[in-house]
């Protein structure tokens, strides 16, 4: 084509331009001729117009979907939440049957429709236009639905995930903002362990627990049979002392037991020490997912996520501790 400028760009560089704008992921869906369900993981997707309720997208000529796109009179538009990563890889791949063991409603024209997005749009193909190497599809939205979950992100050529912005969290004075307080990262992480910890203590207390006795107690129901030394190491990132007050405490009051073995004495919880443990973690679990509440959709899943990234990049082994081998 005349207009072409792509021999003066260079296309890696130009394709890495335009994955700098962030998008939501989707997945369209039709059927085509034969009956068969079609559908593929697109970004292109934009809102066109309100009043007649219109959006668009764009599909490759090289898709083996086109045909069916080009003939079909609706599809369905279905914007991806967070955790449906693993439905976005499988729709962006060829030649394989996308919708094997999916249970997915039926929509107009008996369109396949995919369930748990965060929204989707049933449309009547109103346009199709040319797009240099890509067929334009404009859509007149027939039906939609919404859900409150949060979305999947794509950016510079990955998943992301999206975390709102809050202008009243922004640090109040300016002064402030430049010392060694509510924008240090020690700060923040510190005074949210504190705050955090302060409503689960009270459960400790009515227990007659100690956080050091709390963290070892859990720990031990993550993964038993553990030695002493095994209970150190792991635990070294956690308490700072050496972990055997704690134990002695645990077991003098038959929340512990001793397992006297070949490779060394390993530790377990008692019957006591499992009820024990499953009181506190079911009331700390209730104090989590009350805060996560307050946090808007699936930024409890980035903040948890943020902090493992930061655990492994301080302490690459901490995360794998108390894996089962
Ligand atoms: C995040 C993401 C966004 C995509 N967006 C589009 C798009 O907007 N248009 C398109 O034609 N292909 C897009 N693709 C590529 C198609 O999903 C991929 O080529 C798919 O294999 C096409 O399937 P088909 O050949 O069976 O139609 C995208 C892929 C990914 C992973």
């Amino acid at each position: 084509m005349a207009m072409s400028q792509t021999d003066t760009f260079d296309a890696a560089e130009f394709r890495r331009a335009l994955g700098s704008f962030a998008t939501g992921v989707t997945i369209i869906t039709t059927r085509d001729a034969s009956g068969n369900n079609i559908g593929l993981t697109a970004n292109s997707f934009n809102s066109v117009s309100l009043n007649p309720p219109l959006v668009l997208w764009s599909l490759a000529e090289s898709s083996s979907s086109l045909p069916a796109f080009r003939s079909a009179q609706h599809w369905a538009v279905h914007v991806l939440a967070s955790d449906q990563e693993p439905l976005s890889t499988r729709f962006a791949k060829r030649g394989v049957d996308k919708f094997a063991g999916l249970d997915c409603e039926q929509g107009i024209d008996s369109i396949p429709l995919l369930r748990g997005c965060t929204a989707r749009f049933e449309c009547r193909t109103a346009f199709q236009y040319e797009g240099g190497d890509h067929v334009i599809f404009v859509g007149e939205v027939l039906n939609f639905v919404r859900a409150e979950s949060a979305p999947l992100v794509f950016h510079s050529g990955r998943y992301a995930d999206a975390t709102r912005r809050d202008a009243s969290l922004k640090p109040r004075n300016a002064y402030l903002a430049g010392s060694f307080n509510e924008d240090f990262l020690g700060y923040l992480l510190g005074r949210s362990h504190h705050q955090f910890f302060s409503k689960i203590r009270s459960y400790l207390d009515h227990e007659g627990l100690s956080d050091e006795e709390f963290y070892l107690l859990s720990t031990l129901t993550l993964k038993h049979d553990l030695t002493a030394t095994e209970i150190d190491v792991g635990m070294a990132g956690v308490l700072d002392d050496h972990s055997a007050p704690a134990l002695q405490s645990l077991l003098q009051r038959g929340l512990a037991q001793a397992l006297p073995g070949s490779g060394g004495t390993a530790y377990e919880l008692t019957l006591d020490g499992r009820a024990c443990a499953l009181r506190i973690i079911s009331a700390a679990k209730a104090v989590e997912s009350q805060l996560l509440e307050r946090l808007g959709p699936g930024e409890g899943e980035v903040l948890k996520s943020l902090l493992n990234r930061l655990l492994s990049v301080t302490d690459a082994g901490a995360s794998a501790i108390w894996q089962q081998p």
